[in-house]
């Protein structure tokens, strides 16, 4: 991948204005990148073991040579590690080595590291700068970018953060072939999220060249990373705080929340729950009278065909709806849905209760098996698997 250009995609913000910027090898040179950010030597290198083990020794290596003085912070890997707990040992961590208000915290790891970093350089004396240095696909296309920061509580996941956005985002595709493959193709969901919600023709390119990208070519690979980010880029400049256009990003998660939270999130991980949930939404959608068959064809087709599972299991059905008013999108006890009118354009607007359970009687009717994709889970909601998000 080394011939390929470096892609720059710009999040407009005023004065917490940040580029994301895209290159293959870019690891080795996060030091000299940080230059023009920061003046500041003392840097929190804030990762986990996983990631720590394959890319730790060249970004810290990459940033000595540039001139700063890192401090490797490692947590433990997964989403149980996403807690003020773990937070405040970042915090102490920082204090003991007296970081003042110009210091660094860099975010080196999946949507975890990103999340809890970002948290702590929001609050640690009021917010100190931080990048990120995403390392999975759902890192790369989706949680670096927006400054939605925090952690989980046993209560709710992510139920206490901050909005604080990184003054860059410097992605290295090369990390990604390290990645596990489910962790993979669950990044997929929400690369295929950003053509439904808003470009036709990136979701025909993803259609085209989705056998390619699940050998991880490295072109078609770095298009979906460009593309997914400008689109999540441009909804956030528009609604940086989520008050609404924001919540167009939320497609596929409405269905994906609630089954994730009725496998214990123990079942699912994140996209494999809005895989299933871009299909579901889309059909609901289209019993609404909102789309035609032919956008769920689609839509089921490229999910499928990423092997993803687009199907819910019988059990979810009945607790569906609860789970879905538990979601954390709903406002007023409205569950407010984000549904496609066609491939590129999605329409925001509540749900009855009545309207979703006659849905639900339909699908009993059609026997809505478990079938899925090659490759894909038989039972998932009822799989064991390791905690998701
Ligand atoms: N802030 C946001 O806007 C936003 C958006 C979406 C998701 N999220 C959050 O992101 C989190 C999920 O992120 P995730 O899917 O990246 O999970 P993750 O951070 O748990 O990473 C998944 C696993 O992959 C490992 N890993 C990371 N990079 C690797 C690499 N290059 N090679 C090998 N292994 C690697 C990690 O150690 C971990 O075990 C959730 O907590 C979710 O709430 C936040
Ligand atoms: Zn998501």
């Amino acid at each position: 991948m080394v011939g390929v250009a470096e892609q720059i995609v710009p999040v407009t913000l005023e004065e917490r204005s940040y580029d994301i910027v895209l290159h293959p090898g870019l690891l080795a040179t996060v030091g000299e990148r940080l230059r023009a950010l920061t003046t500041s030597p003392k840097i929190g290198v804030v990762t986990d073991r996983h990631v720590a083990r394959r890319y730790l020794q060249v970004v810290l290596r990459s940033l000595c040579k540039a001139g700063y003085d890192p401090t490797p912070i490692i947590l433990p890997p997964g989403e149980r590690a996403k807690t003020l707990s773990t937070m405040a040992k970042i915090l102490d961590a920082l204090a003991r080595q007296k970081f003042e208000r110009q210091s660094f915290l860099l975010a080196l790891g999946g949507g975890v590291v990103g999340d809890i970093a970002g948290f702590a350089a929001a609050v640690y004396q009021r917010g100190i700068p931080f990048v990120q240095v995403p390392t999975t696909l759902v890192a790369q296309v989706d949680s670096s970018v927006g400054g939605k920061t925090g952690v989980d509580h046993r209560l709710g996941k992510n139920l206490i953060g901050a909005f604080h956005q990184p003054r860059a985002v410097l992605i290295d595709p090369l990390t990604l072939r390290t990645l596990p493959r489910r962790e993979w193709i669950a990044g997929l969901a929400e690369v295929i999220k950003y053509g439904v919600i808003a470009d036709e023709e990136f979701f025909g390119f993803l259609e085209q060249k989705i056998p390619a990208l699940l050998k991880l070519d490295e072109e078609p690979v770095i298009r979906a990373i460009k593309r997914s980010c400008e689109i999540k880029a441009q909804v956030v400049v528009t609604d940086e705080r989520e008050s609404d256009r924001r919540r167009i990003l939320n497609y596929g998660h409405t269905i994906g929340h609630a089954l994730e939270s009725l496998s214990g999130y123990r079942g699912l991980i994140h996209g494999e729950a809005v895989g299933i949930g871009l299909v579901q939404e889309a059909d609901l959608a289209c019993h609404m009278g909102l789309c035609g068959r032919d956008v769920v064809e689609r839509i089921k087709s490229l999910v499928q065909r990423a092997g993803l599972c687009d199907q819910m299991s019988h059990a979810s059905f009945t607790s569906l709806w609860g789970a879905m008013q538990h979601d954390k999108k709903v406002t007023g006890g409205q569950v407010i849905g984000v549904w496609p009118v066609r491939i590129g354009k999605v329409v925001m607007q509540p749900i009855e209760k009545e309207v979703c359970a006659a849905w639900l009687q339909t699908k009993r009717g059609h026997g809505n098996r478990s079938s899925s994709g090659r490759g894909a889970p038989k039972h998932p909601v009822r799989r064991k698997a390791r905690a998701g998000k």
